[in-house]
């Protein structure tokens, strides 16, 4: 671009940006629309850091303003030099007062939500949920403390009551982000644990990201949260109890399927009970939203993810070609069918990508 449209260029770059990204915002992942405790917290620093800034800036602008105008060069002043006024003490005791106070608006509060979010200590009450969450390349472990049941990728909580969150990793770091219900916080490797909480205020599929980076397939290191009213969780925890996994299929091809599962996938997936394999538990696995974290639960997409995982998510542990194209769809019809708990099925922006 040359001439007048050069000069603009990055404007117009700057326009198009805020437009196409201004798209990209999915309320279920948006910090900015809170739906739990800690969110909301989160967001009401963002407003008042947001606000301060722009008290700071209109006032110093509108003094630039003044100074600009009131003090402009006249005619005949050409070498005047100003009134020389170095070590006004009120001007240097308001400049120095005022950022002070400014500071101490924006570190209230900022101390006060960090000291909250952290305070995980309700977790010692004997009826307080807690869940030990282990993250993995790429894909996350959910195991619910004391009750011998757990779940992968997707975190199933009751609405309006604290969980808590108790978590690692098993290989490098990890981060596990659920921005609309709470904040951040980072799994190490070993046995360093950290903890947090959610509180959810409304039923709903929460979407959750990794947010470090993890390998080649970090960005693909999606998780869902699945917050069922109390009576509904009950009935949850009720029925991944009772789950049989040597329950026999209907279809005599997922009867097939689970016998090549058994003989093949057993060392690393579980079903029922609450292991933490080298893969993830797929209790449930017909229920699920996403197969892998991230692809629609079809069948085609099972297959290709049994078949061929690497091309999916590069770097995962899952290796290629263990069964044959063939098998892999028996045991697709057999995983497919594995609905141990109907909870959560109905709750609002399921299958959404809203
Ligand atoms: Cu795990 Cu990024």
């Amino acid at each position: 671009m040359r001439g007048w449209m050069g000069k603009f260029r990055s404007l117009f770059l700057f326009g198009a940006l805020t437009l196409i990204l201004s798209g990209c915002g999915v309320d279920n992942l948006s910090a900015l629309k809170p739906k739990g405790y800690g969110a909301e917290l989160l967001l009401d620093l963002m407003i008042i850091s947001i606000a301060i800034m722009i008290f700071v800036f209109v006032i110093v602008m509108a003094i630039y303003a003044f100074v600009l105008i009131r003090y402009k060069q006249k005619k005949g002043q050409e070498h005047l030099i100003p009134k020389q006024t170095e070590g006004n003490k009120a001007l240097e005791v308001i400049w120095t007062v005022i950022p002070i106070i400014l500071l101490l608006v924006l570190a209230v509060p900022t101390v006060q939500a960090t000291f909250d979010l952290a305070d995980t200590s309700g977790q010692d009450d004997e009826n307080a949920i807690t869940i030990d969450v282990i993250g993995n390349q790429y894909w996350w472990h959910f195991n619910y403390a004391g009750q011998e049941i757990a779940t992968s990728q997707e975190l199933y909580i009751p609405t309006g009551e604290r969980v808590y969150l108790n978590m690692k990793s098993s290989d490098v770091i990890h981060s596990f982000w659920l921005p609309s219900i709470a904040g951040k916080m980072d799994t190490n490797p070993g046995e360093n644990i950290n903890s947090m909480y959610l509180e959810a205020y409304e039923e709903g599929v929460y979407w959750g990201h990794c947010a470090e980076l993890c390998g080649p397939s970090h960005s693909l290191m999606d998780f869902r949260v699945i917050a069922v009213s109390p009576d509904e969780f009950d009935q949850w925890v009720e029925d991944m109890k009772n789950v049989d996994p040597e329950a026999t299929p209907e279809t005599a091809s997922a009867q097939e399927g689970q016998e090549l599962f058994n003989n093949n996938c057993m060392s690393c997936h579980a079903i029922g009970g609450s292991s933490a394999g080298v893969g993830p538990n797929l209790t449930n696995f017909g229920n699920r939203e996403k197969i892998a974290g991230i692809m629609d639960p079809s069948k085609e997409n099972l297959v290709d993810w049994i078949t061929n995982p690497d091309e999916i998510k590069p770097g995962n542990q899952m290796p290629a070609n263990i069964v044959s194209k063939e098998e892999a769809n028996k045991i697709a019809d057999y995983l497919l069918q594995l609905k141990h708990s109907d909870v959560g099925t109905d709750v609002p922006t399921r299958n959404s990508d809203e």
